[in-house]
């Protein structure tokens, strides 16, 4: 006969090899303190309903604490043989209690159990994750706010384009990062939903009262599909969804960082505390920082297609394909509040070298559409003001000068619409102030963003 929990059926034992490829503590293990949770919700139910005594309750319950507690000291031996972390603990409870032990399983399934330690999980780690959104974007307010008046080239195609606030710039990252927040809240609603009692798949035979377990542990709402309860894994592929579009954000930021350190922009300087250097050439300072969170993102949106494809054929409703559902999502969660943690260094420690951002301003032609809109403003058709400007640039670029090197009889040669005040219409102070549309780059506008986003985050943290 088998030594399982689940032996009775069985003539011989399970060969190792296959065991050890079935078997789950390695990484489900990481949930013990949510399964515990769950099991003393389902024992006080239990009791409350009669199914078992008060008295085997207590002694259930006040074993599972110490059980927690030897985990949490480091004090357990999780055991392969017993698969998993639901058998691990329960094993350990009927060797610390007896009899009473072997009433928890009662009305209860591991594979409404492993949905229900899972929610707990998520629901803990969404807003784990959310708080570090929230550091982040506290560091990247704390940029703008003290580099409010640094005006840097904002690129399309990768080339200048208008002047802007080098604020703005960081402030769209925060507007990128609120919506995430806001999609880890779906994930965590996704996760606030009660499965056990589903059972196995079917419900119980028993009294259960499932409002009861859903009170105890807080849950917004209940399963209201046994089928559905066991097979959902919508709320992981909604947070792993989630987590690979705040990378992507992450990994579009790493991006612009990297450029900004290189020699040909010289935009920002990292701290030396937060880059590495090469074994062999003496000179360098690397941004691994920004390298390691862009490449990690490849991983998590790995994890994303492979929980999509797992998923994508299986018939309802538990199968044990869903075992896969674990160690991708660990792994994603792991990255991404590690990135996090990292990238808020990052951004507070880089250094802006504004002398450089206002030389890549200064010279070139990010300021050729004030010049067109110059135009407009006394008047004349905008395609006729295109055409004036970006004949003076081809002008410019002939002579080997810019725009504000022009004369104002240079400027008159292209159209006598042109007076005294060009000058001033295409200094970049001007460029970015004039751009007061709502949204838009002017201090005013940047300023309202930051006020926005300031008490954003007082409402949030
Ligand atoms: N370790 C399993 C999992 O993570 C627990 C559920 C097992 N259920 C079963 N019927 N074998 O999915």
């Amino acid at each position: 006969m088998s030594e399982k929990l689940w032996g009775g059926r069985f003539e011989k034992s399970t060969d190792e090899m296959i065991n050890d490829f079935q078997a789950s503590i390695a990484f489900d293990k990481r949930m013990y303190r949510e399964d515990i949770e769950g099991s003393v919700a389902h024992a006080k139910m239990l009791a409350a309903q009669g199914i078992i005594s008060a008295d085997d309750a207590e002694k259930i319950c006040a074993g599972l604490q110490k059980i927690l507690a030897a985990i949490d000291a480091g004090e357990f031996n999780f055991s392969v043989a017993l698969e998993d972390i639901h058998m691990n603990v329960e094993a350990a409870l009927t060797e610390a209690i007896g009899a009473a032990g072997g009433r928890l399983h009662t009305a209860r399934s591991r594979n409404d159990q492993v949905a229900l330690d899972t929610h707990l999980y998520m629901r803990r780690q969404v807003r784990e994750v959310q708080r570090l959104i929230l550091d982040l974007q506290a560091a990247l307010v704390a940029a703008a706010e003290k580099n409010r008046d640094v005006i840097f080239p904002g690129y399309t195609h990768l080339q200048r384009a208008q002047p802007i606030l080098f604020a703005h710039h960081l402030l769209a990252y925060f507007s990128m990062l609120q919506r995430d927040f806001d999609r880890f809240d779906g994930v965590y609603a996704r996760a606030d939903i009660m499965p056990l009692g589903a059972g196995a798949l079917a419900g119980t035979t028993l009294p259960i009262d499932r409002n009861f377990v859903a009170r105890e542990l807080d849950f917004g709402a209940l399963y209201s599909n046994s089928l559905d309860a066991v097979s959902d894994r919508d709320y992981l592929l909604e947070f792993l969804s989630a987590a690979s579009i705040l990378m992507v954000h992450l990994s579009r930021l790493s991006e612009e960082i990297i450029l900004w350190c290189s020699r040909e922009f010289s935009f920002v300087e990292l701290d030396d505390a937060h880059c590495t250097g090469s074994s062999m050439m003496p000179q360098k300072k690397n941004p691994d920082v920004p390298e390691l969170v862009r490449g990690k993102t490849g991983r998590v949106i790995g994890h994303l297609m492979a929980l999509l494809t797992t998923v994508k054929a299986l018939p309802l409703a538990y199968n044990k394909d869903l075992q896969e559902d674990k160690e991708g999502v660990f792994d994603a969660l792991d990255t991404v509040k590690f990135s996090l943690a990292v990238f808020a260094q990052i951004v507070a420690g880089m250094k802006i070298r504004r002398d450089n951002m206002r030389r890549a301003v200064e010279e070139d032609f990010s300021n050729a559409t004030d010049l067109a809109d110059y135009l407009v403003k006394k008047n004349l058709p905008f395609r006729q003001a295109h055409e004036v400007a970006g004949k003076l640039v081809h002008h410019c670029i002939a002579r080997g000068c810019y725009l504000k090197d022009l004369t104002l009889d240079d400027f008159k040669k292209f159209s006598p619409l042109f007076d005294a005040d060009i000058h001033d219409a295409i200094k970049p102070e001007t460029c970015v102030a004039a751009r007061n549309s709502l949204g838009g780059t002017s201090p005013a506008q940047v300023d309202i963003q930051i006020a926005a986003a300031r008490s954003w985050l007082d409402e949030h943290r």
